[in-house]
């Protein structure tokens, strides 16, 4: 058989090139557009933590009893009825393990929840109910017999304000990111499901993620600094708190696919970061046979790919080591030993639409969890005078193809949100909008419409209601309290989207408020919606922006509108007044030709660093978002933890532990401050902590809280700083590297609106 090698070839070329400019050292290339090579791939060993390693115990007492066809199959995905379905070997009791979407709810099943997607988990800052999503979307998939489910999501990040895949993400900030990769791993693992941290790395676009006629995949090619403190660093987190899988991307990470790009797999996932799991090729990601397993793949998906049989034939030629083979079992059969699904796993519970079949019901209560995060996740970003909450209207206008269920939205079978389909090209959807489109499309059972839910509200009140989904310019009914305007923005896995806008809504906005004095406003948004085409409009009395809420969609608006909950959520993401402020990181890059190529010359600064950097005052910021009730900050204190080591880098150690060096988790500061409630309803507030870390951009959030505070109460919030968020990533050294030298701190309700300041000290 003919292992490919064209783009294992490829990815040897620059390594020649580095050596003809003189280096001999390659940990110690700054690269950019370059991808060191970094073999072999670490074997892994459960490292220091005792559970993991009893794993690998009984993982390499399995795989010695296999043949190398058993094992071989084991790492090769099969047609099965989960999204994934890997090798069995029923002689020794080794399941095929059953993988499948989405990071917000178990796709194309029925007696499922559909959860909101991150980017409205992201928007609550609450670490709490990060922790509770996971764990019931652990409950749910573990509930279903599937052995791995295919989130969270810390790629993309967002980058790109146009990105089709964004809202899938926490949000445009690495440190917001990492904490819901941490919580949601935590959760969904507690329930002994495997989590898979996605898509490893540099994917920040959709616009040639993957090859074809035109040539090879767009390669994200970033500097090794950026690398670290931008894009590993949420994936850090989700390592650290234990992560099990993790899945490659689709693009090309320095010109090396991710698949088989061996600097990020074999160095710095599995070397510098520790990883003990294993590492499954996005579907159909997998491009050569030889380089992949040698780079430090170790299951392909979604059935042979370039392994299977080939890969038998490349360990007996040699070209790939039994050794590696061997590491790619031991790694699979540990993650599921180390998630204890040895031991009693529910069976696979996973079926076709289009039979019948048995009703496993893993819904539980988690409609009110939905509900909770929904409301919680909601931003408000314009309110004048009160005109929010409601205050129990007797007549409502309702407008727009947003407030109401879609016609048909099963797109595909099972599926909400439709997607994939290029020439599709919606900005938006016609219908409320609870998820976005593609693999990341959930599967409701029900959708509570916001009509639906504004209308049980109207009946208690006793009172009449008015609506009109479909007119760009409808009747107002002038007995009418308020007008409210339901639109949405629309994005999915595989296009970009073209515009961040869009007429028609835009003109239903604007025709609405002619003519209504009290026009409110609300936004479902897959990612960044700009809003100044009518925002400053006088009759525009309130503005929300409620993301992507699953669904309970209705109830979660309606609760915050009618002040049942006091809106806390704060922007993910900066909205800016103009499109083209975004500037290179508005649009995909085009480039063409055979290689193409996307640079990521800003570095460090995207979103709020952007405009931070650049001056340039956007609409509403990273961070932002109105309250029922005021607060005032104040008392900011900052306490060096005694006896933590602040040298330089952090301790020389050879342990190995998932996340990175263990002392980069130390805390050595805590911060607080105190916060008062000065309004007239309780309410929950999202204190955030920004730093200036020497050297590195002016502002980053290093620390958030979301507490609820009773009238005239106060909280005292505390954030702990570690060695990871005081530190930049040093090229040269290859290390987390600890500025001496005073950072400043501001605490604030967003990235801009700043309420307290200090500073604290690192001894050089
Ligand atoms: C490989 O796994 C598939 C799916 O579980 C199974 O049907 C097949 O028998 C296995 N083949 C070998 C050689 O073990
Ligand atoms: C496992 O493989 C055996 C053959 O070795 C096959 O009969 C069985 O159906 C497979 N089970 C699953 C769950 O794939
Ligand atoms: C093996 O390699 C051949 C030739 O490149 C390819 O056609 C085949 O799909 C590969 N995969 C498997 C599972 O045999
Ligand atoms: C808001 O209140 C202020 C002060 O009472 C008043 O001047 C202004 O007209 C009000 N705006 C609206 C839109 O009602
Ligand atoms: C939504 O679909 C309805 C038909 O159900 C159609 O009348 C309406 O024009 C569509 N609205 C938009 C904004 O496309
Ligand atoms: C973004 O892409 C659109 C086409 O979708 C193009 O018209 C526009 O010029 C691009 N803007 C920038 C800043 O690259
Ligand atoms: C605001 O609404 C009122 C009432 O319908 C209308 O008379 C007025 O012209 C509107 N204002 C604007 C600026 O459109
Ligand atoms: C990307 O950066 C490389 C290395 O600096 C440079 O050679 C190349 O021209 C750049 N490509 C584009 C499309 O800007
Ligand atoms: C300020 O905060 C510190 C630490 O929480 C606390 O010990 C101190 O009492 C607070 N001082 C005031 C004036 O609130
Ligand atoms: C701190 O780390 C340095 C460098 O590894 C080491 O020499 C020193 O003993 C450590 N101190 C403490 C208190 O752990
Ligand atoms: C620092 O904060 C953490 C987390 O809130 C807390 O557990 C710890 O006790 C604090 N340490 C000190 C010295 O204040
Ligand atoms: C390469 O550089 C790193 C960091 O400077 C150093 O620790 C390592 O020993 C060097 N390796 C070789 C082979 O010189």
């Amino acid at each position: 058989m003919v292992i490919s090698l064209s783009t294992a070839g490829a990815l040897l070329l620059p390594v020649l090139q580095v050596c003809a400019q003189g280096y001999t050292n390659v940990s110690e290339v700054p690269y950019y557009g370059q991808s060191p090579p970094v073999y072999p791939t670490p074997e892994g060993t459960g490292g220091a933590n005792p559970a993991w390693r009893s794993a690998y115990t009984r993982a390499r007492s399995l795989v010695t009893q296999m043949t190398l066809e058993e094992r071989v199959n084991v790492t090769r995905g099969h047609t099965g009825l989960c999204v994934g379905n890997s090798g069995n070997v029923s002689r020794l009791g080794v399941p095929a393990l059953c993988f499948s979407d989405a990071p917000d709810g178990i796709r194309g099943q029925e007696f499922v929840s559909a959860f909101p997607a991150q980017i409205t988990v992201g928007s609550t800052f609450d670490r709490g109910l990060m922790y509770q999503y996971g764990k019931a979307l652990g409950q749910e998939y573990r509930g279903k017999g599937i052995n791995v489910a295919l989130l969270p999501v810390g790629s993309p990040l967002g980058r790109l304000a146009r990105g089709g895949r964004a809202w899938e993400g926490f949000g445009a900030d690495p440190y917001l990111s990492g904490a819901g990769m941490g919580a949601v791993v935590d959760g969904v693992q507690g329930q002994g499901v495997i989590g898979q941290a996605k898509h490893w790395l540099l994917y920040e676009q959709e616009y040639r993620r993957l090859p074809g006629s035109e040539g090879e995949s767009i390669s994200s090619n970033v500097d090794d600094r950026t690398l670290h403190e931008l894009y590993a660093f949420p994936f850090m987190d989700a390592l650290h708190a234990g992560v099990a899988s993790v899945m490659c991307s689709y693009n090309r990470a320095n010109n090396s696919y991710a698949s088989q790009n061996s600097k990020l797999l074999n160095g710095v996932l599995k070397t510098e970061l520790g990883f003990q799991g294993f590492v499954t090729s996005d579907w159909t990601a997998q491009q050569a046979g030889v380089a992949s397993a040698n780079a430090g793949l170790d299951l392909t998906m979604p059935d042979g790919g370039y392994w299977g049989d080939n890969l038998t034939e490349a360990v007996r030629n040699g070209s790939v080591s039994e050794t590696r083979v061997n590491d790619m079992v031991t790694r699979i059969l540990a993650a599921w030993f180390h998630l204890n699904q040895d031991q009693g796993y529910p069976e696979v519970g996973v079926y076709n639409y289009n039979v019948q079949h048995p009703i496993i019901d893993v819904q539980d209560d988690h409609a009110s969890l939905i509900r909770e995060i929904g409301a919680a996740g909601t931003v408000l970003v314009k309110n004048v005078n009160g005109t929010l909450p409601l205050k129990a209207p007797r007549f409502l206008n309702i407008y727009g193809y947003d407030a109401k269920l879609p016609d048909s939205p099963w797109t595909t079978p099972s599926r909400y949100g439709g997607g994939y389909d290029v020439n599709f090209d919606w900005h938006t959807f016609n219908g409320t909008l609870v998820t976005g489109g593609g693999s990341g499309s959930n599967t409701p059972p029900y959708i509570i419409s916001p009509f639906q839910a504004l209308q049980d509200r109207v009946i208690r009140d006793r009172g009449t209601l008015r609506w009109d989904f479909d007119s760009v310019n409808p009747t107002i009914y002038a007995n009418a309290e308020a007008c409210l305007v339901f639109i949405n923005a629309y994005a999915s896995e595989s296009f970009d989207r073209t515009t961040l806008t869009d007429t028609f809504s835009d003109q239903l906005v604007q025709n609405v408020a002619t003519n209504c004095s009290n026009t409110i406003v609300v936004i479902h948004s897959a990612g960044i919606r700009v809003v100044d085409a009518w925002i400053d409009h006088p009759n525009v009395t309130a503005v929300v922006y409620a993301l992507l809420p699953g669904q309970e969609s209705g109830n979660a608006i309606a609760d915050v509108l009618y002040g049942d909950v006091s809106p806390s959520g704060r922007l993910p993401f900066t909205v800016a007044k103009n499109e083209s402020d975004y500037g290179e990181l508005l649009n995909s890059t085009v480039s063409s030709g055979p290689f193409p190529q996307s640079n990521f010359t800003e570095g460090l600064y995207i979103d709020y660093r952007h405009f931070d950097l650049y001056n340039i005052t956007p609409r509403f910021e990273f961070g932002y978002g109105l309250s029922y009730s005021t607060f005032s900050y104040s008392n900011l204190t900052v306490s060096a933890i005694s006896g933590v080591n602040m040298t330089e880098y952090p301790p020389a150690t050879t342990v190995v532990t998932q996340g990175g060096q263990p002392a980069l988790w130390e805390v050595l500061f805590n911060i607080t401050v105190t916060i008062t409630n000065t309004g007239s309803v309780a309410a929950a507030e999202v204190p955030q902590l920004y730093i200036g870390i020497p050297t590195a951009p002016e502002r980053q959030m290093r620390g958030f809280d979301r507490v609820h505070i009773l009238c005239e109460g106060h909280a005292t919030v505390t954030f702990p700083l570690t060695r990871r968020d005081l530190s930049v990533w040093d090229v040269v050294a290859q290390k987390w590297k600890l500025q001496g030298g005073s950072y400043p701190l501001w605490v604030g309700a967003s990235s801009r609106d700043v309420k307290v300041t200090g500073s604290l000290k690192v001894a050089s």
